[in-house]
């Protein structure tokens, strides 16, 4: 995830995973929040959006939330090292991390990922595979993707024992709430968050199955210590691309699904969800979720002058990407904030999860998500 990077997809996925929920009957109390906390404050929450809704138009500020302000020393990143690195699948690699001084390691929960800063400075998100019961080290696994966006190859080429990096503490959005039936659903290295949700499962005595699906067996990480667990609760899908029916075929009456994999993994899953026994879908979607209701629009460069179109059908940072190959991103999806520009003249439509109002009143904008309607130009300080 996180994210993971994706062996179904042609060009490299984000690494970070959007998540999802579609539940069909209420099973379980709201989920912890990203930091694992029971649940986010209501007050606090109303307090921050009548501040962003009213304050700028009042002029003045009066609930101010600072995205900038500085991490307090329970958030700050860490420094890690890399203390191991080997290939556990073709074309897969699978890192350990762990303190230099050997401290413990922040607590972290099944479908946790971390947020990596490359030695380039490139930034990706990686789920987190290892065992939450060992403190002293974090393990993650990444797939290889030629010809995306270097991150991948950045981690297989560079990233070996005694290499430090700066990394984000464990986040959650990819809850496990450990209902009685669970059917966990993997494509190729989406395994990677599904491995700690089995064990987990396992431990707690759970009604359980996992289906790993990918384009081969040798393409497939974590198969031995899948079947470790239970070689009865396996299913392995190593050729072609299983539909939603078989995916869910081995659903329980009631069972919630976890599906972490390819787009359109996802979509079959989604469309064969209401045929199926099962009550709830959680999701962790590999790279950007297709545009929905996009028009043809326009950017302009602001420094060149030089008109990009944008199709109903692409974001603009993939338009971007081709005119200006090292604009950043990461995530895709709107909430990582990486790839923001400034809008300097034009109408945008926002359609992220990150920035607040007043930051969109400045002008700040997150291609990769966001557009315009249709006939617009944006000028854009990329
Ligand atoms: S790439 Fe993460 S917000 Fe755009």
């Amino acid at each position: 995830m996180p994210s993971p990077e994706n062996p179904s997809a042609a060009t490299e996925p984000a690494p970070t995973p959007a998540f999802g929920r579609t539940w069909r009957h209420d099973l379980a109390a709201p989920p912890p929040d990203l930091y694992g906390r029971p649940h986010a404050d209501r007050f606090m929450r109303f307090l921050t959006r009548f501040g962003d809704a009213y304050a700028p138009a009042m002029g003045a500020p009066l609930l101010r939330r600072s995205p900038r302000r500085p991490p307090s020393r329970g958030r700050a990143p860490l420094v890690l090292a890399v203390t191991g690195h080997r290939e556990i699948a073709e074309e897969v690699a699978e890192l350990r991390l762990a303190d230099p001084a050997g401290a413990a390691l922040p607590a972290w929960q099944p479908g946790a990922h971390l947020r990596l800063t490359l030695p380039s400075g490139r930034e990706r998100h990686y789920s987190l595979c290892g065992d939450p019961a060992d403190r002293h080290e974090y393990r993650i696994a990444v797939r290889r993707i030629d010809g995306g966006g270097g991150g991948s190859l950045e981690v297989h080429r560079e990233l070996h024992p005694g290499v430090r990096l700066t990394v984000r503490r464990p986040r959650n959005g990819f809850v496990f709430c450990a209902e009685p039936a669970v059917l966990l659903l993997a494509g190729g290295i989406g395994i990677t968050p599904l491995l700690p949700m089995a064990r987990e499962a396992a431990r707690r005595g759970l009604d359980w199955h996992l289906v790993h699906a990918g384009r081969s067996a040798a393409s497939m990480p974590y198969t031995a210590e899948l079947l470790a667990l239970d070689p009865a609760r396996i299913t392995l899908l190593a050729e072609g691309v299983p539909t939603g029916d078989q995916l869910l075929a081995k659903a329980a009456p009631g069972a919630a699904v976890y599906c972490c994999g390819p787009t359109p993994m996802l979509a079959a899953v989604q469309q064969a969800l209401d045929a199926s026994p099962a009550a709830a879908l959680h999701f962790e979607r590999f790279g950007a979720a297709p545009v929905r209701d996009g028009a043809p629009f326009t950017v302009r460069l602001a420094d060149s002058g030089e008109e990009l179109p944008v199709p109903a059908d692409r974001s603009a940072l993939d338009v971007l990407r081709e005119a200006r190959p090292g604009t950043p991103y990461s995530c895709h999806q709107g909430f990582c904030g990486t790839c923001q520009v400034r809008v300097v003249a034009g109408t945008p439509e926002h359609r992220d999860r990150r920035l607040t109002a007043g930051e969109r009143a400045a002008g700040a904008l997150l291609p990769c998500v966001s557009r315009a309607a249709a006939g617009e130009t944006l000028v854009l300080e990329v």
